[in-house]
């Protein structure tokens, strides 16, 4: 009988956001048990949530900092640790952990910057560590479809990105704020120098990476504060050229009435157009040269290979964002077992997103408040 792994999580307590999701793409596996956490930073919150889990008491933790040095000492240690915290502790707290030799699945976006996020690597490699960076929408299935028909070449070579991610969510954060409830997202210290660049379009950035391959050569980027209550921006515009010479255009914006999770995404190829929908995950659109528009079902006969790995459901029953955390985790952990059993591990070779693109996540946002803040300049992500 195939063995379960152990896992820990620092962040995810009981005022909810995105740890629950984690735990609960996790349950879906059935790979992993939850056996540790610091789930927040005042410990009778952390107490509440693990009791509820049904958590060992040895194994609730008053920080990472507890976690990283108790577990290390343990005979049956974690195997991964979940960072799912506000931003500003993605860093220290991955860093505590790789420095015991724990895999680590972090948030993104990964870190402040891009300094950090190679330190973090260094380590990672140094200490032989798994990480993970969960840049959600890659875990769903027609986003590993894409990536291959990318790969085999349907689309030709791709010109032009377009992408959006229009958001309304913060606008009512923001409103109902007072100068002492600021939400996390709008503090600098908590967020980092970006907020809706680093909180959404890191994932924007990183679909297009993770599906195409294609990394950003520069940025000119325009960012702004719309509304009141942030000192950080909210809505954003950036241009942005690859380095194989395509182009491409990203709005997001967290206050635009209206709109839920409305990432979409069209690769404009020199053959076929291909969009994506996230709150329509369960198909894509494409559009060859002189033949009819297709939709493109998840988990149907004519699928790739890669994409129908992890069905879960039959096609038009449809899967949401909980199976692409799960799929993301399926994939991790894989790479744990294969670890564990002592066999080559490349990173590059499983299909969840790594920590080399989760650099590309934290030198992306920084190069477009780099460019705003000098006037909406060009700038290269690499200096
Ligand atoms: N991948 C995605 O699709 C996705 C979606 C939402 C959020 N996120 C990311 O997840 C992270 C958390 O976002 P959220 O919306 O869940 O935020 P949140 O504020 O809802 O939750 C943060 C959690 O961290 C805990 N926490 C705070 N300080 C802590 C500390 N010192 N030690 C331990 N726990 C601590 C809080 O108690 C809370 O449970 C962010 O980095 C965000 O960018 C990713």
């Amino acid at each position: 009988m195939k063995h379960k792994l152990r896992y820990g999580m620092i962040g995810g307590g009981p005022s909810g956001g995105v740890g629950s999701l984690h735990r609960a793409a996790l349950r879906l596996n059935n790979e992993a048990d939850l056996v540790a956490g610091a789930f927040s930073s005042d410990f009778e919150k952390t107490r509440e949530m693990a009791t509820e889990l049904g958590l060992d008491p040895d194994r609730m933790y008053h920080s990472h900092e507890d976690m990283a040095e108790k577990e290390s000492k343990r005979p049956d240690p974690i195997d991964f640790v979940i960072i799912c915290t506000p931003n500003y502790l993605h860093y220290p707290a991955a860093k505590a952990f790789l420095e015991k030799g724990f895999n680590v699945s972090c948030e993104k976006p990964l870190s402040f910057t891009p300094e950090q996020a190679c330190e973090l690597k260094a380590l990672a490699e140094k200490n032989n560590c798994l990480f993970c960076v969960t840049h959600t929408f890659t875990g769903h299935l027609v986003s590993r479809e894409a990536r291959a028909l990318v790969r085999k070449g349907v689309l030709g070579t791709i010109r032009t990105v377009v992408v959006e991610y229009p958001q309304d969510w913060l606008l009512d954060a923001l409103e109902s704020e007072t100068e002492t409830s600021k939400t996390w997202r709008s503090r600098p210290e908590l967020s980092g120098r970006g907020a809706a660049i680093g909180d959404i379009g890191s994932h924007m950035e990183n679909w297009v990476n993770f599906v195409t391959g294609m990394k950003i050569d520069k940025v000119l980027a325009h960012l702004e504060a719309v509304g009141k209550g942030t000192m950080l921006d909210n809505n954003f515009q950036v241009i942005v050229k690859y380095q194989n010479g395509a182009s491409g255009f990203f709005w997001g914006s967290q206050v635009a009435i209206g709109y839920d999770n409305a990432f979409h995404v069209k690769l404009l190829g020199d053959k076929g157009t291909l969009e994506f929908w996230q709150e329509d995950n369960n198909y894509l659109t494409l559009r060859l040269r002189g033949q009819p528009l297709q939709r493109l079902s998840r988990g149907s006969k004519y699928s790739q290979g890669e994409s129908l790995k992890y069905v879960r459901t039959p096609a038009g029953h449809p899967e949401g964002l909980t199976e692409a955390f799960a799929n993301i985790y399926k994939s991790f952990c894989e790479a744990i077992f294969d670890k564990l059993a002592g066999k080559p591990v490349d990173e590059d070779k499983y299909a969840y997103p790594t920590i080399d693109m989760g650099i590309e996540g934290v030198k992306f946002f920084n190069a477009c408040v780099d460019s705003d803040e000098q006037g909406n300049v060009w700038v290269p992500l690499n200096k």
